[in-house]
């Protein structure tokens, strides 16, 4: 599955985008939960989960009472979500299964969340019909998805870095992060028979550490990274990370830290 289309890492890189993209995940999680109100008791699906930040996160959420599933089509990123489970909640169970064929019953969740997964799903109705399906009657559901790139500066400029040591085609791929609109997001979920469907903006400021180790390292944890040091070697990726550090060196802290706004789709409805 690691060459299918789409967000597919391999190798180590699962591990690397647990630590390495939490930061940016980390805000945009609290939002994806406050948004369909999780109580404790509650059974909840983290849909496209990766290594699992949102399914960590409800499971806190929903106590000892409550349920969490995390479905993820990637095998090495549920490897980790299994491994970084914490244990101390009573269930988190993670499943390799795709969007649109889940394997749980009709009316299994109160919830479910997908946090930057819609854009990669092939088929963005069937998926939706397919969460429909798993959702109990009134059950909610959310998901972000990052707006259009020039909205969040570090991935403009990591567009850029792209471009430049991977080429145009690879820069274009990697756009499809980007290409989820409000407008695709509400049409998908309409077509789907939810209801009480809305969208937001929400926007986070956030630190990033010093860009010269970080940028590399991040890049390393996302598939365009990969194919830059598949395609041209390590010493590329490391230079399209350090470029990205350089592009950006005049918002840097005196600590080196950086904070740049990011900006994503809330995405809500109910069955
Ligand atoms: C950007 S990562 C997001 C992971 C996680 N939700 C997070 O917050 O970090 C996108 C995830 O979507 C998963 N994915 C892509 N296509 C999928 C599909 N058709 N069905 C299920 N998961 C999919 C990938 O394997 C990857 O883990």
């Amino acid at each position: 599955m690691a060459d299918e289309p789409g967000f597919q890492l391999k190798g180590s890189a699962p591990e690397r985008y647990e630590q390495y993209v939490a930061p940016l995940m980390a805000p945009f999680v609290t939002a994806l939960l406050d948004a369909v109100d999780l109580c404790p008791g509650d059974v909840v699906l983290d849909l496209a989960c990766g290594t699992g930040f949102a399914a960590r996160a409800a499971a806190a959420r929903v106590g000892p009472a409550g349920r969490v599933h995390g479905a993820d089509v990637n095998a090495g990123m549920l490897e980790v979500a299994e491994a970084r489970h914490p244990r101390q909640y009573p269930d988190i169970e993670f499943t390799q299964a795709p969007a649109d064929r889940l394997p749980y019953p009709d009316a299994t969740f109160d919830a479910v969340v997908c946090q930057q997964g819609v854009q990669f799903f092939p088929d963005l109705t069937a998926a939706f019909t397919e969460i429909a399906r798993v959702l109990r009657p009134s059950g909610r559901f959310a998901a972000t998805a990052w707006t259009e790139m020039t909205r969040s500066p570090y991935f403009s400029t990591q567009y850029e870095a792209i471009k430049e040591y991977g080429g145009d085609e690879l820069a274009a791929a990697y756009t499809t992060a980007f290409a989820c609109s409000a407008d695709r997001l509400t049409d998908a979920l309409g077509k789907a028979g939810c209801r009480d469907i809305t969208t937001r903006e929400i926007t986070f400021g956030i630190v990033l550490p010093p860009l010269v180790d970080f940028s590399p390292a991040h890049l390393s944890a996302l598939p365009w990274g990969q194919q830059i040091a598949d395609a041209h070697g390590q010493e590329a990726l490391t230079a399209a990370g350090r470029s990205i550090a350089d592009r950006l060196a005049d918002r840097a802290a005196p600590d080196g830290s950086v904070t740049l706004p990011f900006t994503a789709t809330l995405a809500t409805a109910t069955r």
